[in-house]
């Protein structure tokens, strides 16, 4: 009884918290604190990433039995369409059409003339009768069906029949991301996870706008992609993974699929060859990379740092052509990920030689060098790099500096501090799962912080976004995943796409505990964090 009264007061509360302007919120609820179930309507923008602008007023838009979508005579638009109405149809049991009758109730339309909108951005109109998304590209219309999902009521991504109605609130919502690259980052080498589990974490990264899906594809424990012209790669190096299980691998038809699995959530997928440590799997496989050319024993503890190519042998490079041609080959993308990270067993002469001469093949087969920071230590990376910082607060103001000349000299700069955004981070020392190295990882403190100040000389421009990577090496299955993505992969999403003006702890923790209810509608096994206000009913699945 008491709960029935306090509910619809402490759902003003929240729909007051969902003013935009940082500074201006009421003091947010402590946890628990949402009523445990949504509003009929949710407020306007109130989803995460918090959209750029948005303009509440008049009535709700209903979705109802004789809804069709309109599209243009475009199979762009037709595919984002399509997978709207899939998305929508089993929740709703409505058919759902997608036709290209402009006369339509729901519309997606093209505008090639809204500049404004860019790449990914949308214009969401809502009134009785009609929904129109306008966008310049099929990737605004994407995203802006991502905004779609979440004004409607969290039952709709349920896969059977729910009884209640279909609003999304009347207004309009102008949206354009802050940055160009937001990723997620999923190391399928410690532990391998299969092509239907790393859909199932597009399908999620999806959800929140991302467009970028870096696979850290090859580590000391494993070697996951198949290279025809070096068959023991998968042969030898993929049946190991951390603590012994089976590891796996992708075969290239598999990886293809998996990037036109993402490409139709238009999100890139950019494969990480991790060169030239981390390559233990690579040197089992092919014991005639060792500088000493003896065989060595697969490895599936979880040490950094021991394995390197060797710099002094042409077999190292004509190693790296191959595999750097065929992944490049299969690749649409834009980079190649060649890592460079944690190489503590390689001189740094021999380093520079290897990187020197690594790189002009990534460019030489027709992509562009993405790698992680210390490629600006000790190397130059080649021109158009994109470089991806993973220090942390102590990391030495010498190593940041070395970054922001390499910015400075007109390198882009992916930001993923890993005591802020790694994933893999334990939320806090009870949490079982996962590691300590850089610290524990609230999700306060993975959404409190701002990419584009986060390293000092780094000019502006220079910054291109935001990744949230996850490590496996204490993460074996999809649950293992979610567990340690939700609540923080929603936050990393958000610093990458909404303007900072409108961020603030106090009130994206009530954005982000509503979201509950969609995680338990999707099935997820999130994590419930004492930090969040979650819904009072919102318990994850045992
Ligand atoms: C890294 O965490 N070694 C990039």
């Amino acid at each position: 009884m008491r709960r029935r009264l306090l509910a619809p007061a402490l759902l003003l509360l929240a729909t007051a918290l969902g003013c935009t302007e940082a500074g201006t919120a009421a003091p947010a609820p402590g946890p628990a604190a949402l009523p445990a179930t949504e509003p009929e309507v949710r407020p306007l923008g109130r989803i995460i990433p918090l959209p750029a602008s948005v303009r509440p007023g008049g009535a709700p838009y209903t979705l109802t039995a004789a809804t069709r979508i309109g599209v243009p005579d475009h199979p762009g638009v037709r595919a984002v369409a399509e997978r709207l109405a899939a998305r929508l149809r089993p929740a709703t049991g409505f058919r759902l059409p997608v036709v290209t009758d402009p006369a339509a109730d729901l519309v997606l339309r093209l505008d090639p003339a809204a500049g404004a909108l860019g790449d990914e951005g949308y214009e969401l109109r809502s009134a009785p009768g009609r929904l129109t998304l306008t966008a310049r590209t099929p990737a605004g219309l994407f995203r802006g069906v991502q905004t779609v999902r979440q004004q409607l009521p969290a039952a709709v991504e349920r896969d059977t029949a729910q009884r209640r109605a279909w609003k999304i609130a009347g207004g309009t919502v102008t949206d354009v991301p802050r940055f160009p690259y937001r990723g997620a980052m999923l190391d399928v080498a410690r532990h391998f996870f299969t092509v239907e589990e790393v859909k199932a974490y597009i399908d999620r990264i999806a959800l929140y706008k991302y467009n970028a899906l870096h696979l850290h594809l090859t580590d000391d424990q494993g070697w996951r992609i198949a290279i025809g012209s070096r068959p023991k790669l998968t042969e030898v190096g993929a049946a190991t993974e951390v603590g012994g299980g089976p590891g796996g691998f992708y075969t290239q038809e598999q990886y293809k699929e998996l990037v036109r699995y993402a490409a139709a959530a238009h999100i890139e997928v950019i494969p990480e060859i991790d060169l030239p440590g981390h390559t233990h799997a690579a040197l089992v496989s092919y014991p005639e990379l060792t500088c000493d050319g003896k065989a060595l024993k697969p490895y599936t503890g979880i040490e950094v740092g021991f394995s390197t190519l060797c710099a002094g042998k042409e077999e190292t490079y004509a190693f790296a052509d191959d595999v750097l041609r065929e992944i490049a080959a299969l690749t649409p993308g834009r980079y190649v990920h060649i890592g460079g990270d944690e190489a503590k067993s390689t001189s740094p002469a021999d380093y520079r030689t290897m990187t020197d001469r690594i790189q002009p093949l990534v460019t030489r087969h027709g992509k562009q060098v993405m790698a992680w920071h210390q490629l600006t230590g000790d190397a130059t990376p080649a021109p158009g790099a994109l470089i991806q910082y993973w220090g942390l607060d102590r990391t030495t103001a010498e190593e940041k500096e070395k970054v922001a000349e390499a910015a400075r000299a007109g390198a882009g700069i992916v930001v993923s501090p890993a005591d802020r955004a790694y994933l893999d981070m334990k939320y806090d020392e009870d949490t079982p799962l996962g590691l300590r190295w850089a610290g524990t990882v609230s999700v306060e403190r993975s959404y409190d912080w701002d990419p584009a100040t986060y390293l000092p000389g780094v000019p502006r421009s220079a910054v291109r976004g935001v990744e949230a990577p996850l490590w496996t090496e204490t993460l074996s299955t999809p649950e293992h995943l979610d567990t340690m993505a939700f609540p923080r992969l929603p936050g990393l999403a958000e610093l990458g796409w909404s303007p900072a003006a409108g961020r603030d702890w106090s009130t994206y923790k009530v954005r982000l505990g509503e979201q509950a209810h969609r995680w338990d509608a999707l099935g997820l096994s999130w994590y419930r964090s004492p930090e969040v206000p979650w819904p009072a009913a919102a318990e994850p699945p045992a």
